[in-house]
């Protein structure tokens, strides 16, 4: 394996989920201290004990995206413990299936809470403290291939996840003239708790079979496979890499051909 982030931090946020646990475990095998940072601390005390039976470094926070508080709180501890925070990937996120129609304003404010808000609020909180104290950094919010079109039962997780790629480009255009750099991904079917619960919601409303239904979103897929933790998080890893010391405020789909804009 690489070490191309040896002796960096890496803060993680959703980093008890799927695709966090996946990015969490490929950068600290790539050198990173990371950081895994989840509103379940169960989960990322689970992730950050598997990182460090692997070997690796690894700490465990509790945090609410939604608060600008709790995200003050994590970056505060984060550099006590660990030092400059100098990349961060944001993947904390919800979804929940309802037709358009049906859509509650509280749900459509939760959504745009936690998949918006929450990645504004860590890349503004974690640039505030590297531009205090004159560092560079590398940040990667995961938005979603549902945030570069229309999707009609989730019609928030869609606008938050297109607000995602917004705020990338603004950070990214505000915090260039730092030398810090901001991208997204944008995943498309993966094999996470996030997609399981996706199909069981979809098979209730409609009385079909979880598994049937997602072997047909797999069979649309050009790759012709599920998405996996590890080919989001290799895409991250590029993005915060060197190798990538060129691209800044992109959104690169990653998504086995699902997208093409
Ligand atoms: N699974 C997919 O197919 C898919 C596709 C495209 C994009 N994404 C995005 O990738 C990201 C990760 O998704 P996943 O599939 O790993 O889902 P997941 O449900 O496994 O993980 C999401 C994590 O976010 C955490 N979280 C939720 N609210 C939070 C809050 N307020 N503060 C802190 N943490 C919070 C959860 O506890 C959970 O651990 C999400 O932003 C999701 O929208 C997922």
């Amino acid at each position: 394996m690489t070490q191309r982030f040896e002796g960096a931090t890496c803060l993680v946020t959703g980093g008890g989920g799927g695709i966090g646990a996946g990015t969490a475990k490929l950068l600290a095998a790539e050198g990173a201290h990371v950081i895994v940072a989840d509103l379940s601390l169960e989960r990322a005390r689970e992730v950050a004990a598997e990182i460090k039976a692997m070997g690796h470094a690894a700490s465990a926070h509790s945090v609410d995206v939604t608060s600008e508080a709790s995200v003050a709180q994590l970056v505060d501890e984060s550099w006590r413990e660990n030092g400059p925070v100098t990349m961060v990937v944001t993947c904390a996120g919800i979804i929940k299936i309802q037709p358009f129609l049906d859509l509650p304003e509280a749900d459509w404010d939760r959504t745009l809470d936690v998949n918006l808000k929450g990645t504004f609020l860590v890349l503004q909180g974690v640039a505030r403290r590297l531009v205090r104290e004159g560092l560079q950094g590398r940040m990667v919010a995961v938005s979603s291939v549902a945030g570069r079109g229309p999707r009609a039962d989730v019609a928030d997780y869609a606008a938050s996840k297109a607000g995602v790629i917004s705020v990338v480009r603004s950070a990214a255009m505000a915090l260039a003239k730092y030398g810090m750099r901001v991208n997204a991904v944008c995943p498309g079917v993966v094999a996470t708790e996030m997609t399981y619960a996706i199909q069981r919601m979809r098979a209730e409303d409609s009385g079909g079979d979880p598994d049937e239904m997602l072997a047909g979103a797999v069979a649309g897929i050009p790759i012709g496979r599920i998405e996996t933790p590890e080919d989001v998080a290799r895409a991250i890893a590029f993005l915060l890499s060197e190798e990538a010391g060129y691209v800044t405020g992109q959104a690169l789909n990653v998504c086995g051909g699902l997208e093409f804009d």
